[in-house]
């Protein structure tokens, strides 16, 4: 029988009051709540009549404070056994997203609830992180992931304490930051999101999966991922990535104008670098239609100014458009880098990630996270594309953006347990946000 016929009354009391919300739909349906020490009543109620009901309804009007476990608002309890026992869904994986409530893991929750990141066979568990300002929002995204009737949804739980909803995550997608406000330095900024990503990396050292795959949002976000990663060493630090597919995506999207062919065509596609206006979009080992781009679009100075800078400034002229940074399209980026760890990449092809450059067979400073290409057999992991050429306009360009990282890096110090932070970050040196 579907989840629908099953859901009867929801009864949310005490809801601002909740610093952890767990939703169960596996056997059992449940929400349980765990109280922050703040008196307020309120009530939200499904429009189901109760002639509908189908299942036992177990309101608990206990104060909530008294029980650990599944107390206090409501418990529902579902005998699903039948459909779990005619499917062969994979073992469940824990999802954790920070920035739960933003704008980013609105368009971002719903892809991954519906299936068409990990696959039809995977039942998730998505384990949100908010704050707690946003904690009646997050109620709100819970509400509705519940509304949806995702039959691979199996479990949803908000809190806002990483120790808690990291707990077990096989990934985390660390979306939650700071934007940069007006009259702050981007060393400020580096300060205060390092130390959210500091805190985080050191609650998925403390209690995430030991082969958790984290990719880090959050700006400046290939320095947070150097940050998280450090402070998690029971992790490998190859499993960190610094979101620059939007980018990638970005890049060709405009070759493939340039070029009049639809953006399929256009592959072996690498960012490299950092996610900011240094980021250095290679036309150089790019192809579209399987030839060299060079080939294809004769304007050399076109691909060196204009393409260039458009990629690199693509998400400040968004902002100027829609007043906030990209939320859809950094959604949609996500699940594509996310698809390509989980699917094997094309033959021939590559993907970019912003990873760990130990080891890096092109040269550059080791111990920073710089956007790469990568090629995964679908398990998860990666390894670092070698069949890749350089000429000095892509070397230089690549300098300047390991020089911003290496800057980025010493500005940190402090998060990375490398001693004193020295500042002396590039005049340059902007998100691609910031023009
Ligand atoms: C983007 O690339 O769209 C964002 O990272 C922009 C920003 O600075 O928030």
């Amino acid at each position: 029988m579907a989840v629908a016929d099953f859901y009867t009354k929801i009864n949310l009391q005490y809801s601002s009051q909740l610093s952890y919300v767990s939703t169960r739909l596996s056997y059992s349906r449940r929400v349980s709540l765990r109280p922050l020490p703040r008196p307020h009543n309120s009530r939200i109620c499904c429009s189901v009549t109760s002639k509908e009901a189908q299942a036992p309804v177990f309101v608990n009007t206990e104060d909530p404070r008294k029980k650990p476990d599944c107390y206090g608002v409501f418990c529902l309890t579902y005998d699903l056994t039948a459909e779990e026992e005619t499917k062969s869904w994979k073992k469940l994986i824990n999802i954790a997203v920070s920035g739960a409530a933003g704008m980013i893991s609105n368009h971002l929750l719903f892809k991954l609830a519906s299936g068409e990141v990990f696959g039809p066979d995977q039942p998730i568990s998505l384990k949100l992180l908010g704050s707690e300002r946003s904690l009646q929002a997050l109620e709100g995204v819970a509400m509705e992931l519940e509304d949806s009737l995702f039959p691979l949804l199996r479990e949803v739980s908000i809190g806002i304490d990483s120790y808690e909803v990291f707990q077990d995550a096989d990934w985390a997608l660390l979306i939650g930051a700071k934007p940069r406000g007006p009259g702050m330095e981007r060393a400020g900024l580096l300060d205060i999101n390092g130390q959210i990503f500091a805190e985080q990396g050191k609650a998925l050292n403390a209690v995430a999966s030991r082969n958790v795959k984290v990719i880090v949002v959050g700006n400046p976000c290939n320095t947070n991922a150097l940050i998280c990663l450090k402070n998690a060493p029971d992790i490998p630090a190859k499993n960190f990535h610094a979101l620059t597919r939007l980018d990638e995506n970005r890049a060709k999207c405009q070759l493939a104008l340039k070029a009049g062919v639809f953006y399929d065509k256009v592959s072996n596609m690498t960012i490299w670098g950092n996610h900011s206006t240094t980021q250095v979009p290679d036309f150089l080992n790019a192809k579209i239609n399987g030839i060299p781009v060079k080939e294809v679009i004769k304007d050399t100075k076109w691909l060196e100014e204009e393409f260039t800078e458009m990629v690199q400034m693509r998400g400040g002229i968004l902002i100027k458009k829609w007043g906030r940074s990209s939320a859809a399209s950094t959604a949609v980026s996500i699940v594509d880098a996310i698809r390509s760890l989980v699917t094997p990449t094309p033959e021939g092809d590559w993907f970019s990630s912003g990873v760990y450059t130990a080891g890096n067979p092109y040269g550059i400073e080791e111990d920073i996270v710089f956007s790469m290409p990568c090629r995964s057999k679908g398990d998860g992991d990666y390894e670092l594309v070698e069949d890749v050429i350089f000429d000095d306009f892509l070397r230089s360009r690549i300098k300047k953006t390991e020089a911003e990282l290496l800057a980025e890096k010493r500005c940190v110090a402090h998060l990375t347990g490398e001693g004193i932070a020295v500042c002396d970050l590039p005049g340059d040196t902007m998100l691609p946000g910031e023009m």
